[in-house]
């Protein structure tokens, strides 16, 4: 009986197996811990890190008393560590690329960096880039340079991009000069800050939707897929101090991808369901901050004879292209019941800040601005109003957030 039993059990796991290889399904274990020596490895009297969360954008687990996680996952996910208040990710690697691991390869561990800030209060300095539009075109280059070399002398806890990191890739038939400006992006600039840099993705990141708007055979960079290759996943969280960030891709695909009505802001079913599972494992008295592209709601197309575009979602719909359609559902039930207290968003290459206060929300929701201006020939002009090239240094304490868009002193110029 127990032969049969246990002949039964081998046949199990190898199903099992041959499910997993069959399905790319990849059972991942690792580690999460203070590396204090900075060598990728937990070594004796360094520290693990319990409660911390790893997700790979849909399941979400926390790492137990021994800092130790698992996950069943995939290949072609993105794995990443939602970064405790205390800690950062050194070098920014706080994701993997499952493809990246070696051929059998299931395990990834997380070795973290203690924040240079360990006071312990509820005050903090962050800078909010947005819409930097990097290619060599014109004096970009320099611009972003100085912008960067700006935000690194201000010494802010951290730096998170909202989004439209690069040029276009959105109008874009040809991958190598895509391939180029998020090299140039990844190698040369974004390095010019030192501390811990997020990014968001912006509709220019996407590529092909309008220059190759519906290919026989998408390569490997098609859509969304350039953007998670240089600069990680599209939707994740981090903590800093007493604060939960969250980061969702805003980009939504319209009905008919023509004449550039390609995209419209929408935050998708699959984000919002593992935003349920992510928000589940804070406490609801946490201030949220929430970073999307595309704004949730926004006062700049009610004024000077913007009314914003209308298109139509895969359902047939109709939606503003340049809010948030769903950001009802967003901001009641999914965020609701936590503590919201900071949107950010660019697109518009304008600032403003509204105050959002219902009964359920005290929030700011800010746009802001952009590095660019008016993609670098200039003030970001719209009727009698204008903006200059500039960022966002915000000043958090307890529950306050303060938000002040400074010029970095740039003038545009029209040639090419
Ligand atoms: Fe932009």
């Amino acid at each position: 009986m127990a032969r049969k039993l246990s002949l039964a059990f081998i046949i199990l796991m190898l199903l099992w197996g041959a499910y997993g290889l069959a399905s790319g399904g990849l059972n991942l274990t690792g580690l999460v811990f203070e590396d204090s020596n900075s060598n990728g490895v937990l070594d004796m009297g360094e520290k693990p890190l319990p409660g911390v969360v790893v997700s790979d954008g849909e399941a979400v687990t926390t790492t137990d008393a021994n800092g130790s996680y698992r996950i069943q996952t995939d290949m072609g996910r993105i794995v990443f560590v939602s970064a405790p208040g205390t800690h950062h990710a050194p070098e920014n690697k706080f994701y993997t690329r499952t493809e990246s691991l070696a051929k059998g390869k299931d395990k990834l561990d997380f070795p973290l960096t203690l924040n240079d800030d360990t006071v312990d209060n509820n005050e903090f300095t962050f800078v909010f880039v947005t819409d930097t539009h990097a290619a060599a075109i014109r004096n970009a280059p320099e611009g972003i340079r100085k912008a960067y070399g700006e935000v690194e002398k201000l010494n802010p806890a951290f730096v998170i991009h909202g989004g439209d990191v690069i040029l276009d890739a959105l109008k874009a038939a040809d991958e190598d000069k895509v391939v180029a400006q998020y090299e140039l992006y990844t190698r040369q600039l974004a390095p010019v800050i030192k501390q811990p840099f997020y990014h968001t993705i912006g509709n220019h990141d996407v590529f092909g939707w309008i220059g190759l708007p519906n290919p026989k055979r998408p390569t490997k960079l098609y859509g969304k897929k350039a953007y998670e290759k240089y600069l990680g996943p599209t939707h994740y969280s981090f903590n800093y101090k007493h604060c939960h960030f969250v980061v969702l891709d805003s980009i939504g695909r319209t009905k008919d991808p023509v004449d550039g009505s390609t995209y419209y802001g929408v935050v998708d079913k699959g984000q919002l369901e593992w935003l349920r599972k992510d928000l589940s494992q804070i406490k609801a008295s946490t201030p949220v901050i929430l970073v999307t592209h595309i704004p949730t709601v926004n006062a700049l197309g009610s004024v000077y004879g913007l009314r914003g575009d209308v298109v139509s979602t895969p359902s047939g719909e109709k939606a503003p292209k340049h809010q948030i359609a769903n950001f009802p559902e967003l901001f009641g039930e999914v965020l609701g019941n936590h503590n919201l207290k900071l949107a950010l968003a660019g697109h518009y290459h304008t600032y403003e800040a509204i105050h959002w206060k219902t009964n359920q929300a005290d929030a700011l929701l800010v746009v802001g601005g952009s590095i660019c201006g008016e993609w670098w020939k200039g003030d970001r002009t719209i009727g009698p109003a204008s903006w200059p090239e500039g960022f966002t240094v915000i000043q958090v304490d307890g529950e306050q957030f303060k938000p002040n868009y400074v010029s970095y002193g740039w003038k545009g110029t029209e040639e090419q």
